[in-house]
């Protein structure tokens, strides 16, 4: 009846921007991803007749607000008749502000889910649950550089390199730990519903997927590079250009940006990417993680920094 999973955030280089079917939260287009390995999020799921209702405590605090999107994911695998469940999650990093622990959480929620009600579930299908709640924790159930293929019907979630194939290090510039302004999943829709620029990042989103894969499979880092950065940008021109328009950055964000084409200028493998949020995550090769680091912990407005690997996808952890 109880059951502990742990999963890690992904960071997409290929982003997820826009839905298809914003009902089941299907994405638009696919989009590629490498999981961490030294920030994660570990759910508990308990469930019990003794209970009334859910409960969620989130970092040893009671949360009720996270809560219906945490017993609408439980119904999706447990079914709607199923018993209360008492959740509790515990994450390393902070949560909602564009660290992707929304991912790392619904992954590692729908493994310990599945377990406690005694089902013997395959990937893929806890990813398409995971998926239906928040579309990039699809990504987090697979561990090194993940692959996800959008359909009219479903997705297809894959591993296309093990973490070890290819050993690159992210380095995280945090540079404002409160949460978003607007949800990702509302600027989307505001992106689809009025962005010109909408149509036409969704034409160039199968040929970017393409070239990001053959680079991995390659291990093409300036390949990687290239076709990230630009995707990136591309994704926050069309949020920019949405009205009301949809602004993550900050001006650490910038600096933070600027240090890196300063590196790329003096010949250092390293690029950014930026998600939801305000914060930069730098790729670099792994010789280059101190250099990196200091330059991003260098920058005015740069809180802290976090430097993780790549890593494995969701795991079920002993009960304790
Ligand atoms: O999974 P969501 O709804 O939190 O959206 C994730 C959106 C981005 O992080 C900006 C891009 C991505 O592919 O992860």
């Amino acid at each position: 009846m109880r059951a502990d999973a742990q999963a890690q955030p992904n960071i997409a280089l290929i982003k997820y921007w826009g839905k298809r079917d914003i009902e089941q939260n299907l994405p638009a287009a696919g989009s590629l991803s490498v999981t961490l390995d030294s920030l994660w999020t570990k759910m508990s799921v308990e469930f019990s007749d003794a209970l009334p209702v859910d409960q969620l405590v989130l970092n040893a605090a009671a949360n009720d607000e996270m809560l219906p999107r945490i017993s609408a994911c439980l119904d999706r695998v447990a079914g709607t008749d199923r018993l209360r469940a008492s959740v509790e999650s515990e994450s390393n990093f902070p949560i909602a502000a564009g660290l992707a622990s929304s991912a790392s959480a619904f992954a590692a929620l729908v493994v310990a889910t599945s377990k406690a009600a005694g089902q013997e579930s395959d990937t893929l299908s806890l990813a398409r649950i995971a998926g239906s709640v928040s579309g990039s924790a699809a990504r987090s159930l697979y561990g090194g550089f993940v692959e996800l293929q959008a359909s009219d019907a479903n997705i297809d979630v894959e591993t296309i390199a093990e973490a070890g194939v290819w050993p690159l290090t992210v380095v995280i510039a945090v540079t404002e730990e409160g949460a978003k302004p607007v949800s990702s999943g509302e600027a989307m829709i505001r992106s689809a519903a009025n962005s010109p620029f909408y149509s036409s990042w969704l034409e160039q989103q199968p040929a970017d997927l393409v070239s990001a894969r053959n680079a991995v499979l390659r291990k093409d880092f300036a390949q990687l590079a290239a076709v990230s950065e630009h995707n990136c940008l591309k994704m926050h021109s069309v949020m920019w250009a949405s009205r009301p328009p949809v602004v993550y950055w900050n001006s650490a964000t910038l600096s933070c940006m600027e240090a890196v084409r300063h590196l790329q200028d003096e010949g250092h493998a390293v690029f950014f990417t930026i998600d939801a949020g305000p914060q930069l995550k730098a790729i670099c090769l792994s010789d280059e993680t101190d250099l990196v680091r200091s330059a991003l912990d260098g920058c005015a407005g740069v809180v802290r920094t976090m430097v993780s690997g790549l890593g494995a996808g969701a795991t079920l952890l002993d009960s304790k």
